[in-house]
């Protein structure tokens, strides 16, 4: 036996993890990005990525990544200020400025990066951050690594957000940063309603546009989709999922970009993305601004199938986006529920605590735009037979 005694505390967390049904580990899966997927050599479909548009397999971005290849080599062999650049990475910065309706745009290795670098940038000891309690992960990450005061908000409950607002106000730094299509419920927030508040309360606004885009405001998100672009002070993005590649980006204001340029520690202390990749995301972006109605095909058929799955009874909470949840309370019959619907051919992640919130473990359905009628009649049979505990 192993004499250091921290050994002996990891292994009891693990077995309690275990016991409580909430231990974590990485699906046997052979390929899990296609709308098909291989799961222990089974095709399933695939109803877990968030490639919702189905680009990580298009043609046109595997043909530019590879060329970036060709072109550049494996990697960028140094952070962006140092040598880690290459024309294409202004390029995509540039295009995405311009997609965005920016002064500016910058890229980050991904959006877990771009959130701890916005947030650790703009607010230090004495700041204060409003944050959505259901904001992402990462979004209380960079809260956490800025040592700001975060002042939590209940999900969208804008009396709460005014209140906590207003005991704060003659705070000097003050920021807000928001999810615009929430990660684990696929509802989205109360923009306008924020953006007011914002204004009144001299706050900074930050959006993580990250499920937005590429499917609300002809790809640019949530904030073009209500015309409130103008009114958000950061806007935040990723690649990694409706452009199906990967990377984080932020745009705004040329001097907010410059500044972070200037501050932002994952930008400055990490190798940059690689070409591979900066190649498949100019692709992407081209291609969802030359085709900007994808989004609007899977809206729909996500509203569909919503409703179709409240009309057996199951509890989809408020989603209004390609993001449904279907909450079932406790993590064993979450569990039950992906293994019965693997059974017929479906694969969607059970979602447990600390993810979500303790009591509403769930099966999140991601909807992809290339989902067939067929596909989303096989997705209504398995939910029946769920239901009907036929399966
Ligand atoms: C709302 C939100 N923001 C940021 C991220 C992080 O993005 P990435 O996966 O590119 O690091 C995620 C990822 O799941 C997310 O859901």
């Amino acid at each position: 036996m192993n004499p250091k005694s921290f050994y002996r505390r990891i292994e009891g967390e693990l077995i309690e993890l275990e016991n409580s049904s909430l231990l974590r580990e990485v699906p046997d899966l052979d390929y899990g990005a296609a709308k098909e997927l291989i799961f222990k050599g089974r095709k399933l479909l695939n109803l877990s990525s968030n490639d919702y548009l189905g680009l990580a397999e298009d043609e046109r971005l595997v043909h530019a990544s590879v060329a970036a290849v060709k072109k550049y080599g494996c990697g960028s062999a140094a952070s962006r200020l140092v040598t880690g650049n290459f024309g294409m990475y202004d390029e995509l910065e540039k295009e995405l400025a311009r997609f965005k309706e920016q002064d500016d745009s910058m890229l980050f290795t991904s959006g877990y990066a771009a959130n701890l670098a916005i947030i650790d940038s703009f607010a230090g000891r004495h700041s204060i951050v409003f944050s959505d309690k259901l904001n992402h992960a990462s979004i209380l990450d960079g809260i956490r690594l800025s040592g700001a005061r975060h002042v939590r908000y209940r999900h969208n409950d804008l009396k709460h957000l005014k209140s906590r607002m207003e005991s704060v106000k003659d705070a000097e730094n003050k920021i807000l940063i928001t999810d615009t299509i929430f990660s684990m419920d696929g509802d989205s927030a109360l923009l306008e309603e924020i953006a007011d508040l914002c204004d009144f309360y001299d706050t900074m606004l930050v959006i993580d546009e990250a499920h937005a885009e590429g499917v609300f405001g002809q790809g640019r998100g949530i904030a073009h989709e209500r015309g409130l672009a103008g009114r958000v002070d950061l806007h935040m993005g990723a690649f990694s999922k409706g452009f199906g590649s990967l990377g984080g980006a932020v745009s705004g204001r040329r001097e907010l970009v410059s500044y972070l340029r200037n501050k932002g520690r994952s930008f400055i202390f990490s190798t940059a993305l690689p070409p591979a990749v900066v190649g498949a995301n100019l692709a992407a972006i081209r291609l969802v601004a030359e085709n900007s109605s994808r989004g609007e095909r899977l809206l729909k058929i996500s509203r569909e199938l919503k409703g179709y799955l409240e009309s057996c009874g199951f509890n989809c909470g408020d989603s209004e986006s390609q993001i449904i949840p279907v909450i079932l309370g406790d993590n064993v019959s979450a569990l039950a529920a992906r293994d019965r619907l693997i059974e017929e051919g479906i694969y969607a992640a059970a979602i447990r605590p600390p993810t979500v919130p303790q009591g509403t473990a769930r099966l999140r359905l991601s909807m992809r735009a290339d989902l067939t009628d067929d596909d989303l009649q096989k997705i209504k049979n398995a939910f029946a037979g769920l239901k009907a505990g036929r399966i």
